[in-house]
């Protein structure tokens, strides 16, 4: 059976760069699709979900390779419009691909997401700013038919600020005629990042990071070289994992300014952060603190990706820190996980109160989903002997190789494979 074993207990003292983010890439290689051409992505992180983007684009005709680091696609031979069932499963955001092939196409073929480990995976803001720009869409039996001979521009305003559905319309509204504005835009610094490789490809595209994002449309795009961000969850992550096991972390690529609500809790904790060009420094010691509730808010409030890693990092903290998840309606599964080991939590509605234990013992646990997964890691380094994280296909969606990350940070973590997580996925 594959799983991380962490030996709980020791201080953190070492170094890991941060890999390219996984929410920027993904929006990115569906828009590769724009340009009939290549586009070559430095900085791709070797992910399950970029696995499954590739796949998708394999599906549709194109071609792409991993070369000396860099990922390299190919967008012109594409000949298909359709996204079968199982390659939309596999990835509960391939949505992403819509705007893109009907962009290009004028036509799209695929299955309805569905619902996934956070709850119903909705994707009606996508929807209706694709029909507001001339799409007709048939939704029959969980498969949704696109048609749009020519989309066109318009003033699109968003109820929420969905990232998924601001990267979709800002797709779309490159090959539509006219000019786009996406209003209540998500401002996630993702968008920016997509925003830049749009413009490499010669898009015409600003205000991302803003929460009005404008496209003027109908540019011919062209293949270009693209360095993907760095991840901030990914840094949240090891962050965290700092906070939980003490000690001192350095993060190169990692950049503050993505990750602000982040460490002003961890500083409320007790964390001492320090950042500069390069990355981020952080020290940890003693006891932490509870700190302010932690309301999880479309960007820049606290990120719904990193509470579960927040959470983990505070079992062990002086006194009662309260969190509201706000963004997905299922995202406390790892709360029964973090209980067995010694957590102290209790879950109401979209309410958990973590009250810190002075000890968590090491167990055997199971991801319940990616972010809900490293949280486990997270905890597995605070807690007395050895744990056992199982469920590790979550946790390969998003991260390189986590163990292998904990290791270069100082922590006694190993994976152990054996080929079970094919079978595993959920
Ligand atoms: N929503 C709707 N209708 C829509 C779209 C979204 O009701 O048409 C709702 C969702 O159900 C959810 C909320 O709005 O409750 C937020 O959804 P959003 O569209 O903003 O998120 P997403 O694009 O589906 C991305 C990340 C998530 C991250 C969220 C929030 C990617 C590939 N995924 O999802 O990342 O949690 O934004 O920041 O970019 C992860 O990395 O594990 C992950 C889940």
């Amino acid at each position: 059976m594959s799983c991380i074993l962490v030996e709980g207990g020791k201080r953190l003292a070492g170094e890991v760069e941060i890999q390219g983010a996984k929410n920027s890439v993904l929006p990115i290689l569906a828009a590769t699709l724009l340009s009939r051409d290549t586009c070559v992505l430095r900085g791709c992180p070797h992910l399950r979900d970029v696995e499954a983007s590739l796949e998708i684009l394999r599906s549709l005709g194109c071609g792409a390779q991993w070369r000396e680091g860099c990922l390299a696609v190919d967008t012109a031979p594409m000949d298909r419009t359709e996204i079968s069932d199982a390659l939309m499963r596999e990835m509960r955001s391939s949505a992403i691909f819509l705007g893109a092939i009907l962009s290009r196409c004028g036509q799209a073929t695929l299955s309805y997401p569905g619902g996934c480990e956070l709850g119903p995976r909705p994707i009606d803001l996508h929807l209706s700013g694709l029909r507001q720009m001339g799409a007709e869409i048939e939704e029959e039996g969980g498969v949704l038919r696109c048609r749009a001979a020519r989309l066109r521009g318009c003033d699109v305003v968003l109820s929420f600020p969905s990232v998924g559905a601001t990267e979709n319309l800002m797709i779309a509204a490159c090959g539509a005629e006219g000019v786009t504005r996406i209003v209540n835009a998500a401002r996630e610094p993702e968008i920016a990042d997509l925003q830049g490789f749009l413009r490499a490809c010669g898009a015409e595209v600003s205000g991302a990071g803003s929460d009005c994002v404008t496209v003027a449309g109908g540019r011919p795009l062209h293949g270009c070289t693209y360095e993907i961000m760095p991840d901030r969850i990914a840094a949240a992550t090891y962050l965290c994992a700092a906070a939980s096991a003490g000690g001192e972390v350095r993060l190169t690529r990692a950049r503050e300014e993505h990750l602000s609500a982040v460490t002003a809790a961890l500083r409320e904790a007790g964390c001492v952060i320090e950042s500069d060009g390069g990355g981020i420094t952080c020290r940890c010691g003693g006891r932490l603190r509870a700190v302010s509730p932690v309301r999880t808010a479309p960007y820049p409030g606290f990120p719904t990706d990193a509470q579960a890693l927040l959470m983990a990092a505070l079992l062990r903290s002086r006194g009662t820190t309260v969190f509201e998840e706000n963004i997905f309606t299922s995202r406390y599964r790892h709360v029964d996980e973090l209980s067995r080991m010694g957590g102290v939590i209790r879950v109401s509605g979209r309410v958990a109160v973590v009250t810190g234990t002075e000890r968590l013992r090491g167990s055997r646990v199971r991801s319940t989903d990616l972010r809900g997964g490293a949280a486990l890691c997270v905890a597995a380094l605070a807690a007395e002997g050895t744990s056992e994280i199982r469920g590790l296909h979550h946790i390969d969606r998003g991260y390189e190789d986590l163990a292998r990350d904990l290791r270069l940070l100082g922590a006694e973590a190993v994976r152990t494979d054996s080929g079970e997580n094919q079978h595993e996925s959920g």
